[in-house]
């Protein structure tokens, strides 16, 4: 209940930290709103916003203060998710880079470690509690609702429950009032309310219990949808049948804090996003999400509904840098179809408030074997949801059916049709402004005033037939303005109105003792033309952000991806209508306003050819390198999880305070008949790899595993040594190795402290007595460690290679010395292009960069790249594992109306047939309108970073 209204919340999530351009959050929320959510979801993580332990930043990228108003201005309810954990394919799950040193286990009531989460919340809860819903008791003020504490916390022990009482107390302490939950992973019934007194459930702090669920089928290798289950019944209709099940938590409201609005991709598959996209796109979200509804499910949040890149280091091994997850928005911040879906779904939880809080009615009669019908009713006003789906709900068949139910206004029988996998959502008995409806076998998208009444959109699948009866007391006008529309009344009041559903049918229905109602019925496809903005339904653009009516004139913003239509049902007059500021000529007709001409299509511009100059970028693998500011490797303190063999030192990157992207490591020894290999045990995540130089001569690279469900994550390399090591004298090693992200923590067993870097090294004969050449090593890492150079680009953002301590990717680095080639070396070479771009004024686009063939997921060529935009560490193209090759850069990063600078570190071995390929700009997405956005202030020259 909020304020008193029992509501339906229907959430998805976003994560701001996944786009690294606040104007642009706006745009995603607007585009939630739009899609007719009326909360969002929020992740934050930890490690983002800590490079070291007691720093804390929450500017810029990082300002969840602004995230948090920017949620209320949209009119959105917020829940917030501060973890500590969160996993959410982020590197350590969201931990920071910091606290794979500590020793004590994470996720306990260890005091070390929950000494370390309490700083964490101290900072987010202070800016969390300005903006609940219920006041902060100092004035402010903001519209979130529920608040998470953990992440699928599955291990239910003593110590586990201590640290749940813990969280629990440290919200409430630090001034967090709004409802406590946390998501656990299945419907195992793990930290139910404590009040709750059900049996055979693990009881936790917590005032509400939710749960996690990604239930319904796959993509298969090729990229086809399988609907291989059924939509799974946890509430009402499940065994147990009380709310949330025996299982579970029968006295609090059905709650999913995240249901698959899509999937993660990772390292080395063929691509699977669009299929995502597909999978729990279109029907399936009415199936699915209509199944838990009705199952009493009122609070369903759905993960993701915007995913967006994980850039720069973000990304756990699981995941390459895109996190498009196939959600209702792209990565690109395209409104896929699926979002228009949503849009209907969500339009009839906003039309029907009596949706929260219904019970089930009893089974109708229906005609088919192959159909069920969810029927519920509201224990309040008796009005009835009917949710028609196949039997099973994966279904596929054609048919008509009829459904016979005891509806409040009396017994009907509902001639239906069901056309391959969908589902049905049907209301009945309600009354809907100052109407009644009977029943409809069209689905309701909108319910708003217009000239002095009610108006109803409604919709059905094209070609099918479909009836909707009104209640009236007497018989009232019908006039069909638009469309082939049939009626009836009959002597108990019942207006039948007959159609097909397709072009838009208009309808004015007067008299009958109940104010004028105008209906709108279409297909689907005319449905989702129609946006809502408060009262009014606009119909023709691609998208409408905002409509306000002020003194007559009504100001809309949107956006458009080729000359639209307009028109406008209003509640009262409106003289002048502007469109993104502009004001359009328009004309009165029956009842609506319509632009007299089409809305403007967005202009084409081209985009320029990248011109290059390079530069070689590992210095480090020169016998002679001075390396003298280097950290000796020590025997310091060892907290991983990883075994190593006894007498080592610690070579871990972790130790040293780096713990993002590349270390280089270099080693001496003296040459000896014995150094005949070399072996080296290192972490480095999925995909994850080093180079070995000996005496500036590459002798070897080796990349580990890609794959899930847990790529393999630490591996051994061993190289024959070239003949030079055997002569006497001192020989130099250097290593570089790429950590791509530490490991989640999802099972609690401090998987996140697994080994990142050299776990160990020997240099040893190839047969005989075991015997190890001693090595004194060195290790460099990213500039500053964790005193990270670049504060405002933050933790994500840099790691150790030489260009990058010396800001090579920064815009303002003076490259006129660089030469247009280099010849190839094994190691890294650095390119960089500057360009300007003229993106028309008034336009939304989304720009990336692409490599090589596009069409296939990988190349056959050995290289991998980390591609900085204006500085921006934009993620890695690793050519020979894939599959992503195009990788969108949001603007406020990008430039559209200026000057731009993208530098590639590429590494490989140098062999020809490794080099990069063909590198260019791509237009991904473009539309007219959008919202201003802003450059992302950054420093641009090496001189305004942080010395080292
Ligand atoms: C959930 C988890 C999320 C995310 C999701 C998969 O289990 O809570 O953080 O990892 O799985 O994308």
């Amino acid at each position: 209940m909020i304020d008193g209204q029992r509501k339906v919340i229907w959430s998805s999530e976003m994560h701001a930290f996944r786009l690294p351009s606040p104007d642009l959050w706006r745009d995603v929320l607007q585009k939630m709103k739009a899609s007719g959510f009326n909360t969002v979801a929020f992740y934050f993580d930890w490690g983002f916003h800590s490079p070291k332990r007691g720093v804390y930043d929450f500017s810029g990228i990082r300002d969840i203060d602004r995230l948090l108003t920017m949620a209320e201005e949209e009119g959105l309810y917020v829940m917030t998710r501060a973890g500590p954990y969160v996993n959410a394919e982020l590197t350590r799950g969201g931990f920071p880079g910091w606290l794979v040193n500590q020793r004590s286990r994470a996720r306990t009531d260890d005091p070390d470690y929950m000494a370390a989460a309490d700083e964490w919340l101290t900072q987010v809860h202070a800016i969390i509690r300005k903006h609940q819903i219920n006041g902060d008791g100092k004035g402010n003020r903001g519209t979130v609702i529920l608040h998470q504490i953990e992440n699928e916390l599955a291990l239910t022990t003593a110590s586990q429950r201590r640290y749940m009482d813990h969280l629990y107390a440290k919200a409430r302490a630090d001034g967090i009032t709004v409802p406590i939950f946390h998501n656990d992973q299945g419907r195992n019934g793990y930290w139910v309310p404590e009040d709750s007194k059900v049996e055979k459930v693990v009881h936790g702090p917590n005032d509400m219990y939710a749960f996690d669920g990604y239930p319904g089928g796959t993509c298969t290798v090729g990229g086809k949808v399988t609907r291989g289950s059924a939509a799974p019944d946890w509430g009402y209709y499940g065994p147990g049948g009380a709310k949330g099940g025996a299982s579970a938590s029968p006295n609090t409201p059905g709650f999913l804090a995240e249901f698959g609005g899509g999937w993660f991709d990772y390292w080395g598959s063929n691509g699977g996003y669009e299929c995502n996209a597909r999978q729990r796109g279109k029907r399936f979200q009415r199936v699915f999400y209509g199944t838990n509804l009705a199952n009493g499910i009122g609070i369903q949040s759905f993960y993701m509904g915007f995913g967006g890149t994980s850039w720069g280091w973000l990304p756990a091994p699981v995941v390459f840098t895109s996190y498009d997850y196939g959600s209702a928005i792209s990565e690109t911040r395209e409104v896929r179809e699926k979002a228009e879906e949503l849009k209907q779904l969500g339009g009839l939880i906003r039309a029907v408030p009596d949706l929260a809080g219904m019970i089930p009615a009893g089974a109708p009669t229906i005609s088919s074997p192959n159909i069920q019908v969810y029927h519920n009713k509201s224990p309040e006003t008796d009005a009835r949801f009917l949710m028609v789906t196949h039997k099973p709900s994966n279904g596929q068949s054609d048919d008509r059916f009829t459904v016979a139910a005891d509806l409040p206004d009396g017994r009907y029988t509902l001639p239906m049709q069901l056309r391959g996998f969908d589902a049905k959502w049907l209301i009945a008995g309600v009354n809907l402004g100052g109407q009644r409806l009977v029943y409809s076998t069209s689905e309701l998208q909108a319910l708003t005033k217009h000239a002095g009444g009610d108006l109803m959109l409604l919709y059905g699948r094209t070609q099918e037939p479909g009836e909707t009866v009104l209640r009236y007391a007497s018989e009232p006008r019908v006039t069909v303005l638009d469309g082939q529309v049939t009626s009836t009344f009959a002597s108990n009041g019942d207006l039948k109105l007959g159609y097909t559903h397709g072009t838009l049918a208009r309808v004015r229905i007067s008299g009958g003792g109940r104010p004028d109602l105008t209906l709108l019925i279409g297909d689907e496809a005319e449905g989702v033309k129609f946006w809502q903005e408060g009262d009014m339904l606009v119909r023709g653009p691609a998208l409408v952000r905002s409509g306000a009516l002020k003194g007559g004139t009504l100001a809309l913003t949107g956006d458009t991806r080729a000359e639209e239509p307009l028109e406008i049902w209003a509640p009262g007059a409106i003289r002048r209508v502007t469109w993104n500021g502009v004001v359009l000529p328009t004309r009165a007709a029956g009842g609506t306003v319509v632009a007299t001409q089409p809305l403007p299509a967005p202009a084409s511009f081209t985009l320029p050819t990248l011109k290059w100059r390079a530069a070689p970028g590992s210095p480090e693998t020169a016998p002679g390198y001075d390396d003298s500011k280097w950290q000796a490797i020590d025997t310091r303190a060892y907290a991983s999880i990883t075994a190593r063999p006894d007498g080592q030192p610690n070579m871990l990157m972790d130790a040293y305070g780096f713990h993002e992207g590349d270390v280089w490591y270099r080693g001496r020894f003296q040459g000896t008949p014995a150094a005949e290999r070399i072996q080296i045990y290192y972490g480095a995540g999925g995909s994850g790899m080093i180079q070995v130089f000996l005496d500036g001569q590459l002798i070897g690279d080796h990349e580990l595993p890609s794959g899930l469900p847990r790529p393999i994550t630490t591996g051994t390399a061993t190289f024959t040594l070239p003949e030079a090591a055997r002569t006497p004298g001192e020989h130099v090693l250097s290593v570089m190795l790429r950590n791509n992200g530490h490991n989640w923590d999802l099972d609690a067993d401090d998987f996140h402290k697994e080994a990142r870097g050299i776990v160990s090294a020997s240099i040893e004969p190839r047969v005989g007595p075991s015997f190890s050449v001693p090595i004194a090593w060195k290790i460099q890492g990213r500039a500053g460690g964790e005193d990270i150079a670049d504060p405002v680009r933050g933790v994500a953002n840099s790691g150790g290679l030489d260009g990058e301590r010396r800001g090579w990717h920064l815009p303002g680095f003076d490259d006129r010395a660089w030469k247009a080639t280099v010849p190839a070396a094994a190691g890294t070479t650095w390119y960089r292009s500057s360009f300007d771009l003229a993106v028309p004024k008034g336009q939304d686009a989304t720009i990336g960069l692409a490599f090589g063939d596009t069409t296939k997921p990988r190349s056959t060529g050995r290289y991998r790249v980390l591609m900085f935009v204006n500085g921006w560490n934009m993620g890695q193209f690793i050519a020979n594992i894939g599959p992503q090759r195009v990788f969108p850069v949001p603007e406020g990063i990008l430039n559209h109306r200026g000057r731009n600078t993208v530098a590639l570190a590429v590494t490989s071995d140098g062999a020809p047939e490794n080099a990069l390929e063909a590198v260019k700009l791509v237009t991904l997405r473009t539309v007219r309108g959008g919202i201003p956005v802003a450059p992302v202030a950054a420093p641009t020259k090496p001189s305004e970073l942080k010395a080292d």
